[in-house]
């Protein structure tokens, strides 16, 4: 019997980045900073924040400083705490603290769907949490925690936000709304990349967090490449949607696609209008910029 509790998460991390080149020829673009915390660390504390202890991320050839970056630093953690620098030192400690850590390869990047096949044996027959880390999800409770509320075992559940016609495009968009009072609804069709023509002018689009069983697993390893000649995520999800296993949560949240150049700049500045340590002198500093016409 599956277990009635989602303790395990796997964050696929095998892309290419090819939207950030060159910063990310090398420097892989989980690991690019939301200000000071890495895009895959957020995704972490979101996933701890929302229950989970055990993560395999899903890497891929040279990105194997995101497996250093949730290791200890020994050495380093001596020096600050031998110079009192003790914020530092607990910004530090924490870095990844409660999780069980595991990495698995993508020989190729395939797609979404295959990426997190690559996760099967770890999972096992368990149901499993899915973070995208380019997604970032700053809301008043971590988003993934708003879909657990509303999952059941046998179900999926994605996280929807709405988006305009022109930009359905990019996302995965699901058919079915929101009654009155809710923030769950039953999908009944879910679409990879539409067509404009094809969508309602404001249409529910899939960000980067997902609650599966495991028998997607099953689903995953018979689809042939789709979009993009891609393994698809969606196209699984689209035949649980069929068999009226798909449940959408419209999340309460900003999402920032820190893997897009102009979604990774308003990330930064958002977040640091939030920062207490710094919002002051930044607001400050974008009103100068407006009061001298620089836009
Ligand atoms: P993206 O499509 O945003 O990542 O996938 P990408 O392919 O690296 O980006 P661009 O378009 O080339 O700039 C969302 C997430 O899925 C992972 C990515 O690492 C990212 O975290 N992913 C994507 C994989 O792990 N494997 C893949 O084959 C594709």
């Amino acid at each position: 019997m599956a277990d009635a509790r989602v303790h395990k998460g796997v964050i696929p991390a095998a892309g290419l980045g090819t939207r950030l080149l060159p910063a990310t020829k090398v420097v892989p673009k989980e690991l690019l900073p939301l200000i000071d915390v890495p895009v895959i660390q957020l995704a972490v504390d979101e996933a701890r924040a929302s229950g989970i202890d055990d993560l395999i991320v899903v890497t891929s050839r040279g990105k194997e400083i995101l497996a250093d970056h949730f290791d200890r630093q020994p050495e380093l953690e001596a020096h600050l705490r031998e110079r009192g620098k003790l914020e530092q030192l607990a910004a530090v400690g924490d870095v990844g603290a409660g999780v069980r850590f595991h990495y698995t390869r993508q020989p190729e990047p395939r797609g979404l769907g295959h990426a997190v096949l690559q996760a099967a044996a770890h999972v096992g027959h368990e149901p499993f949490a899915v973070l995208l880390p380019d997604d970032v999800m700053l809301g008043p409770r971590p988003v993934l925690a708003q879909l657990l509320d509303h999952w059941r075992p046998g179900f999926a559940v994605v996280a929807v936000m709405r988006v305009a016609r022109e930009e359905a495009g990019r996302y995965g968009i699901v058919a079915g709304d929101v009654a009155p009072g809710s923030r769950a609804f039953r999908v009944e069709h879910i679409v990879e990349k539409p067509a404009p023509a094809d969508v309602p002018p404001v249409a529910w689009a899939v960000m980067g967090r997902y609650v599966l069983d495991a028998d997607v697993f099953d689903i995953l390893e018979t689809l042939p490449p789709g979009a993009g000649g891609e393994i698809q995520l969606t196209d699984a999800l689209a035949e649980l949607a069929r068999a009226g296993r798909l449940v959408a949560v419209a999340y309460e949240g900003e999402r920032y696609d820190m893997g897009d150049k102009l979604g990774y700049v308003k990330a930064i500045i958002t977040h640091g209008l939030e920062r207490p340590d710094f919002r002051d002198r930044l607001a400050a500093y974008l009103r100068s910029l407006a009061d001298a016409g620089r836009f």
